[in-house]
């Protein structure tokens, strides 16, 4: 038996705004009913991008996401809109409720979009609406409800179709921790009704909840070597644009040219990193890819270490090297 759902080297590239950026570069996961699943990682790590190819709302560079035994990535036009109207439900990060229409009326939304009748479509919203606990709500507009009580709206009107997968990105992210708590016990009973619920969160207070935490980034091993010297010839790539790597290096000898290669192909000459000068700090800080190459530029000579060891070392009062020119 397949997985319900089956996510493969999946991956999303955007070109827009001059660089290839490529959040999400090889990700794979199964998931079952009846699992909640945490995607947990920081800003900027892919996670909106993840759950709405997930959510048929994206589609990938590669890779192939099955849901149900069914080709997500393969469907288009009219298959593609019944995927996301009877598969998958989704939730936002910013609730998106229409604030002219009552809470019954946006969770009844999707149904009529589907073809649903209006009294059929009311009538499962109230159902809806008293599963999240919000029955004497229902006929309340968005502007005259708290953050957690449009956050359960929103999970109701993803739940509207019934479907066997509910995607909420960051669903807490604008709410106070006492609603934030209320919708992740919702979201832990939607689950043991037997659905698979996909959250993503930056926020790593929010993984013992899960039933599997997936971390988009790698974490800081506490196995880290110690910092040590590394030799280059000259030509030789130290560390290739959009690899992940949790080295930060400093120049002890020679040069480092750091490079940059466009959407269209062509590459552009960033900076030249000196002795005494460090680079390639920002990407394992922030836990992003590489966002330039650094090539020898002579035979060179580095100091690589850890992120751990790199912020001990800048701020020592022992002579800190100095950064390279931004944009490394
Ligand atoms: N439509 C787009 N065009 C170009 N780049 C995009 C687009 N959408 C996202 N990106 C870039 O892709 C990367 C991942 O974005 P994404 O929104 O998926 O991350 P996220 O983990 O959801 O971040 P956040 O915590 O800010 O919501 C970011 O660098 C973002 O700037
Ligand atoms: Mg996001």
């Amino acid at each position: 038996m397949s997985a319900l759902l089956e996510v493969r080297d999946l991956v999303i590239e955007y070109r827009t705004g001059g660089y290839p950026v490529r959040p999400v570069d090889g990700f794979t996961l199964e998931a079952d009913a009846g699992e909640l699943v945490v995607l947990l990682g920081p800003s900027g790590c892919g996670k909106t991008s993840l759950l709405s190819a997930i959510g048929g709302i994206l589609s990938p560079t590669s890779g192939s996401i099955r849901a149900g035994g069914v080709p997500v990535t393969g469907l288009s036009g009219r298959e593609l809109t019944g995927y996301r109207q009877r598969q998958v439900g989704f939730v936002f990060q910013a609730f998106n409720l229409v604030p002219s229409l009552t809470a019954r009326e946006n969770v009844a939304v999707p149904l009529l979009l589907a073809g649903v009748g209006r009294r059929a479509a009311l009538a499962r919203a109230d159902v809806l609406l008293d599963r999240v606990g919000l029955t004497a709500e229902s006929g309340r507009r968005p502007g005259r409800l708290s953050g957690g009580q449009q956050q359960r709206v929103a999970v109701a009107r993803g739940l509207a179709a019934d479907p066997p997968i509910l995607v909420a990105d960051e669903p807490t992210a604008n709410l106070d921790y006492i609603h934030a708590e209320g919708i992740i016990a919702l979201l832990r009973e939607l689950r043991a009704d037997g659905r698979l619920i996909v959250v993503s969160t930056h926020d790593d207070r929010l993984a013992p909840i899960a039933d599997r935490v997936i971390h988009l980034v790698p974490e800081f091993r506490s196995d880290e070597q110690p910092p040590q010297v590394q030799e280059y010839a000259a030509g030789e790539v130290i560390f290739e644009q959009g690899s992940r790597g949790e080295l930060v290096y400093v120049v002890e000898e020679g040069a480092v040219e750091i490079t940059r290669t466009r959407a269209d192909g062509q590459r552009e000459s960033v900076a030249t990193v000196e002795a005494g000068r460090y680079f390639g700090e920002l990407g394992p800080t922030l836990g992003f890819p590489r966002s330039a190459t650094a090539t020898a530029l002579s035979p060179v000579r580095v100091l690589a270490m850890s992120v751990g060891d790199f912020r001990a070392r800048i701020s020592s009062s022992e002579a800190p090297a100095r950064p390279a020119p931004p944009g490394t």
